[in-house]
């Protein structure tokens, strides 16, 4: 039942009491028990902090002033203040209300009068962390699981000289889901219809292989007119893609000539951040017309003019329509929402599985746990 208004009567369901795919996957969360990228490294320089959020749980990531970055609760130990609104010492984080400091381990110091008290043992969680292709991972689950699984390895951006690449980072008022689901589905061309990131969406295959959904297209990519006039489409016709959400992440990869790689961070249950990184084979860039082959220094710099020119405001009408999506979900997630799309609903299939096993190996039911995002966030504390 809606009142006149349209608005749905009550919250959607939590993941126990969902009652379709749809609900379930926009209830999943993501398993924490993976590294995550939470930004960029260039935006963390030695002194700073930030606070990032995994399923609710605040992280404050810090980089001392030796360089290196440590991630802890953001919580302070004696009345919960947000670190983050402290600031770097060294290479501690100093809760701005009493000064007690924090390292890289949790562990506090406190600096004012002790009342004849010892300096107590006090200590907060704190979070593996580390950096790689420019991002700074964190590993939100059990720490000591954090050795047993590696950042995804992504080898041509790695070496002296890795493939012109360029990030774009996103705030995006959305269920992580959503964002995966927009990825997937080759049908919202219309969407970019200024840009035609690609052209024709031929599916010719959908599968999945364990904790990977493969996905195939046939689509002329970068087919807007700017782009296309530089790809070189000699030797391949930048028309084949495979393209995979190997969870939690998402990459694609283009005739091994253009590829991304997706990290979403599920922030709480109605935001993710999600950072991409693009990156091109250094040869298939050419100049229009004359078909020569440019160094690799000026595709690096054209790389970086396509993140302002064409991929941010591309992937920035993504995140505008997906709030609107989570606006329409808020409001009518009981109502039918026809799905034509077989990998929207294996991209679905997989994170509801992923999560289903996340719960089950805490060794809780989904009814205690509640499911929903927004009790995730308990589980992963
Ligand atoms: S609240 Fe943080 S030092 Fe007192
Ligand atoms: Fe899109």
């Amino acid at each position: 039942m809606h009142d006149l208004s349209g608005h749905a009567p009550s919250p959607p369901p939590s993941f126990e009491h969902a009652k379709n795919r749809r609900q379930k996957a926009r209830a999943a969360g993501l398993d924490p028990n993976y590294w995550y990228a939470v930004t960029q490294s260039s935006k963390l320089r030695a002194g700073e902090h930030t606070e990032v959020k995994f399923l609710g749980r605040s992280i404050a990531v810090f980089r001392g002033q030796d360089g290196r970055l440590r991630a802890v609760e953001n919580r302070c130990a004696h009345r919960h203040v947000a670190l983050t609104a402290g600031e770097v010492v060294g290479c501690k984080l100093v809760c701005p209300y009493h000064g007690w400091a924090y390292d890289g381990d949790g562990n506090a110091e406190i600096p004012h009068d002790l009342f004849g008290h010892k300096q107590p043992n006090i200590r907060i969680e704190s979070v593996p962390v580390r950096e790689r292709y420019g991002l700074v991972f964190v590993f939100p689950g059990d720490p000591a699981l954090a050795t047993t699984r590696d950042i995804p390895s992504i080898p041509e951006l790695e070496g002296p000289r890795p493939w012109p690449h360029a990030f774009v980072q996103f705030d995006c008022p959305g269920h992580h889901s959503m964002l995966l689901e927009n990825v997937s589905d080759f049908t919202h061309g219309f969407l970019h219809r200024k840009y035609q990131p690609f052209s024709g969406t031929d599916l010719l295959r959908c599968e999945t292989v364990g904790e990977r959904v493969e996905v195939e297209y046939r689509s002329r990519i970068a087919a807007g007119r700017l782009q296309d006039w530089f790809i070189d489409r000699s030797e391949s016709g930048c028309d084949h893609m495979l393209a995979c959400y190997d969870y939690p992440y998402h990459w694609s990869n283009t005739d091994d000539r253009i590829k991304h790689f997706l990290f979403t961070l599920p922030w709480d249950e109605g935001h993710n951040r999600h950072i991409f990184i693009f990156y091109l084979r250094p040869d298939v860039i050419r100049v229009p017309m004359l078909g020569w082959k440019l160094p690799y220094w000026l595709v690096s710099r054209m790389m970086r003019a396509q993140r302002v020119l064409t991929l941010q405001p591309l992937l920035g009408q993504d995140v505008w329509v997906i709030e609107r999506e989570q606006k329409g979900w808020s409001q009518f997630w009981d109502r039918p929402a026809p799905e034509l799309s077989p990998v929207v609903k294996a991209f679905q299939d997989l994170t509801i599985r992923k999560w289903q096993e996340y719960l089950d190996g805490r060794g809780r039911t989904a009814e205690a746990a509640c499911g929903n995002v927004v009790s995730a966030k308990e589980l992963v504390r």
